[in-house]
């Protein structure tokens, strides 16, 4: 079976790791992969938003089954061409990925179909929105419709510091055409829960929780970054809260979806947040996480491509979604400086035994791999308890070097309090 992996980044690598355990896989592709995923995977010089490129390499390869990662390619209906050509796929299409794709869409659905989530107000116009924040409790937070790399998101604490979100997204366009439309929501409290669920739009099948670590700096503090380690399972979320997020979050969005006229089927995330009066949807993803996904794969005891099968043929029901009963750790080493400015082309040296380091930006030159990217190395380890899981992490860590290496000392503190 001739497979495709979309993505080039730790997400993907860790997708392409566990797909490659399918004995029935002869040739695996990933476009365009990385210096890392090059060991486990054919890497092909297409861009992961080149929609043509893509469908382009599916026909001359006769590729039998795709999976699409990112959000991007999801946003621009790569799974729509790709079936359209008879490729089955892995990932929603296009009028479903706009649960990601637009915070207006996904806020306005939640509303219409009372699934909880922060109470909000949408803007099309800067002077309104300025209007509106004259007296909106603080903090409030202000976010840009569209994708922005993650970064479209401003908890502001103030009324001024709001303002300049605004401006900053309506006026300035920093985050391009994202900005036409703006979300101020509540700000909400609680510990954070991502969870990730396969779905074919019939049946809603929960991966194991995990907790992510957004601000670049140990004690969640400094700027927001795409992730800078994981683990899984989240303690806050216990099988009380699971029932809960099945009920009241889960199935109604599945419905919801499918009233829309929008079915679903791939990965589904929800970012939760545990507030006092129950759990919230914070956003959705159209897509595993990044870098939820390197901690919750190592967990999947069953096989990871025939159950991506079954969510494409609409048969989830069938197959067996097991985890196992340990906790995994995933420690971001990144390149100093980042989510801002960074230098990369760094020699990187890697343990001996490295098959749970996830690459995430990396090139290989001449045989050597260099750092090419703000998130470098997903560094992740396994074991029975959390506490084992971390410990083996930074052990790990410490036998990686490159220069200008920076991650944060405190990935999983905050889960092993909660655990108590
Ligand atoms: P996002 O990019 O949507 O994942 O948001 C980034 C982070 O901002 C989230 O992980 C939360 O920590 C925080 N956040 C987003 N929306 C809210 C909210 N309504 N209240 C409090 N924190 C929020
Ligand atoms: N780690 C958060 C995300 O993938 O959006």
């Amino acid at each position: 079976m001739k497979v495709m992996v979309i993505g080039g980044g730790g997400r993907e690598h860790a997708i392409v790791k566990k797909i490659k355990e399918n004995p029935e896989v002869t040739e695996l592709y990933a476009l365009p992969g990385n210096g890392g995923i090059a060991a486990d995977a054919v890497c092909v010089d297409i861009a992961a938003k080149d929609v043509a490129g893509a469908v382009a390499f599916a026909k001359e390869k006769g590729i039998d089954f795709a999976v699409v990662a990112p959000d991007d390619p999801l946003v621009l209906g790569m799974v729509d061409a790709l079936e359209e050509i008879g490729v089955p796929c892995f990932g929603p299409d296009k009028k479903a990925a706009i649960i990601e794709g637009s915070k207006v869409f996904s806020k306005d659905l939640m509303k219409k179909y009372n699934i909880p989530t922060a109470e909000y107000a949408v803007f099309d116009d800067m002077e309104k929105a300025l209007a509106y924040l004259e007296t909106a409790p603080v903090p409030t937070v202000v976010k840009a419709d569209g994708l922005a790399l993650g970064k479209g998101v401003v908890i502001a604490e103030t009324r001024e510091a709001a303002k300049d979100a605004v401006r900053s997204m309506m006026q300035d366009k920093i985050f391009g055409a994202s900005g036409d439309h703006v979300v101020i929501e509540e700000f909400l409290t609680g510990p954070e829960v991502s969870v990730l669920a396969f779905t074919d739009g019939k049946t809603m099948k929960p991966m194991v929780s995990s907790m992510d670590h957004k601000r670049a700096l140990d004690g969640d503090k400094g700027l927001n970054t795409g992730g800078m380690g994981t683990i899984a399972p989240n303690p806050y979320y216990t099988e009380e809260v699971a029932k809960e997020c099945m009920e009241t979050i889960f199935l109604p969005t599945m419905a919801a979806m499918n009233k829309e006229g929008r079915t679903f089927k791939g990965c589904l995330y929800f970012g939760l947040m545990l507030t006092p009066n129950g759990p919230k949807v914070i956003e959705y993803n159209c897509r595993f996480g990044d870098p939820e996904t390197q901690v919750v794969l190592p967990l999947l005891e069953s096989d990871l491509l025939t159950i991506m099968r079954h969510v494409s043929a609409g048969t989830l029901e069938q197959a067996e979604v097991k985890f196992g009963t340990g906790s995994a750790c995933c420690v971001i080493m990144a390149s100093e400086g980042y989510p801002k400015s960074y230098e990369k082309g760094f020699p990187i040296s890697l343990p001996e035994n490295s098959s749970r380091i996830f690459v995430a930006g990396a090139k290989t030159k001449g045989g050597q791999l260099l750092t090419d990217g703000g998130r470098v190395l997903g560094v992740t380890e396994t074991a029975d308890t959390l506490a084992a899981a971390i410990e083996k992490a930074y052990a790990t860590v410490k036998t990686v070097q490159f220069d200008n290496a920076y991650y944060r000392k405190d990935i999983g503190q905050k889960a092993l309090a909660a655990e108590g």
